[in-house]
Formats: C-alpha cells, sequence, structure tokens
C-alpha cells in the first residue's frame, strides 16, 4: 500500500470521526422513545455511536501486534471501527466479517469502507446477527463486541467454538447496565479467560487460553 492510500484511510476517518460530533442531534428522538420502552437498534438508525479515534488506534494496534487475521465484528454500524479493523488485518493477511442489523448503516458503512480503499478486507453481514453468524465454522483470532448489549453473552456463547489459545475478544461499553451477563460468564470462567479492564471500565479485553 502506498502513501496516497495510507493518507486515504486516515482521511476518511478523519471525516467520519467529524460527523460523528453531530450524534447528540439525531440522538434526539431516539432517547425520548427510551423513556417509555426499552431502545431499539432502528431508534438510532441515523447514529454512528462509534469507538473513539483512540480506541480504533488501540484495535488496529492490538490486532497487528497479536498477529491476528480473522476478524470477527458485531455491530458496523456506520464503519468506523470496521475501518480500523479492516486496515490491521491489511497488514496481517487477514479478513474482517462484521455484521450490522440494519440494511441502511450496513449499505452506508460498505461505502465508507470503499472510500477508505479497504473493501477487499471486509464482509458485512446484513441482519441480526445471532443470524447471520450461526453457520460461522472457522476459527475465530480476535472478536469485537459493539452491537446490542443485552446480546454479547449468547453472541459470545454462539461463537466460543471458535475461539482458540490466543484469540482476544474485546467488549466495548462494559460500562453499561446491560453487559452484566456478558462480564458475570468471563468472570465464572477465568480458567478460560484472563480479563482486564481497559479505558477505567468502558471496555474488557479478554484472552482465551
Ligand atoms: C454502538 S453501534 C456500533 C458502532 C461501530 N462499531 C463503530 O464503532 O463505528 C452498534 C450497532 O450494532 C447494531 N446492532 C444492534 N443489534 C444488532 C444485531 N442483533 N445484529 C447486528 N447488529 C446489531 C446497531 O444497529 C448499531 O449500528
Amino acid at each position: 500500500m502506498n502513501l496516497d492510500q495510507k493518507m486515504n484511510i486516515e482521511k476518511t476517518l478523519k471525516a467520519l470521526h467529524h460527523d460523528a460530533q453531530k450524534d447528540y442531534m439525531r440522538m434526539g428522538k431516539g432517547i425520548v422513545k427510551s423513556i417509555f420502552r426499552p431502545m431499539q437498534p432502528a431508534d438510532f438508525k441515523h447514529a454512528y455511536l462509534p469507538i473513539s479515534k483512540e480506541q480504533g488506534v488501540h484495535l488496529r494496534e492490538l490486532i497487528i501486534e497479536n498477529d491476528c487475521k480473522q476478524v470477527v465484528e458485531f455491530g458496523t454500524s456506520f464503519g468506523i471501527s470496521t475501518i480500523y479493523l479492516a486496515d490491521a488485518v491489511r497488514q496481517t493477511g487477514g479478513k474482517v466479517i462484521s455484521t450490522e442489523l440494519l440494511k441502511n448503516k450496513a449499505e452506508k458503512a460498505s461505502q465508507n469502507i470503499k472510500d477508505a480503499g479497504l473493501n477487499d478486507y471486509v464482509e458485512i453481514k446484513i441482519g441480526d446477527a445471532m443470524e447471520t453468524l450461526k453457520d460461522h465454522h472457522t476459527p475465530i483470532d480476535f472478536l469485537f463486541l459493539d452491537g446490542w448489549k443485552d446480546l454479547y453473552l449468547p453472541l459470545f456463547q454462539m461463537l466460543e467454538p471458535h475461539f482458540h489459545s490466543g484469540t482476544l475478544i474485546y467488549a466495548d461499553n462494559m460500562d453499561m447496565a446491560d453487559t452484566a451477563p456478558y462480564a458475570n460468564y468471563i468472570k465464572l470462567k477465568k480458567n478460560r479467560y484472563t480479563t482486564r479492564s481497559i479505558y477505567h471500565g468502558k471496555a474488557f479485553l479478554s484472552l482465551a487460553s
């Protein structure tokens, strides 16, 4: 990859992070609805809800340093995190399988990933990840959990047979109440997973033995 292509990735990420700063204007209606019933993904169909730039750079470093090739992402949104993951697997010779429930978000993410020049490294599966990853059958080197929080545990358990010694699992938003079943599960399985909390408890990074 030449300098122009690397600059294109950074330019795309910069524009997306900048646009995501306006999420507060896109989230109002969804937040009002959540007063009366639990929040739903479609309430935030226009919002990025992205990881920070710092987290993206860290994810990329983790994947490269640990030579992870097969990366699975739960929750593409508009593709900010996916671009960091794809840039990492570009360097390790791997592939990202990312999942997004909402078609409009998956389509926009595809365009953003294309703009970054990384579409050869990503497959986006559209629909409920519990369905689209049901038949997943290859080993997973790195799992990034960032979709709906109450699905962290069932999705993790569904994919667990594909983990191996050295699989890394990065779970974002661990400060949200709905992630508690997942947090309890990995705590119970401490012989299998070594976990540390990062970003003051915002995320958990686990290593499978
Ligand atoms: C926090 S956002 C992801 C942000 C993205 N990882 C980033 O950093 O740019 C969570 C996303 O998960 C998606 N989502 C929610 N439930 C899902 C499901 N069952 N299957 C797949 N995606 C889901 C939502 O539509 C939303 O776009």
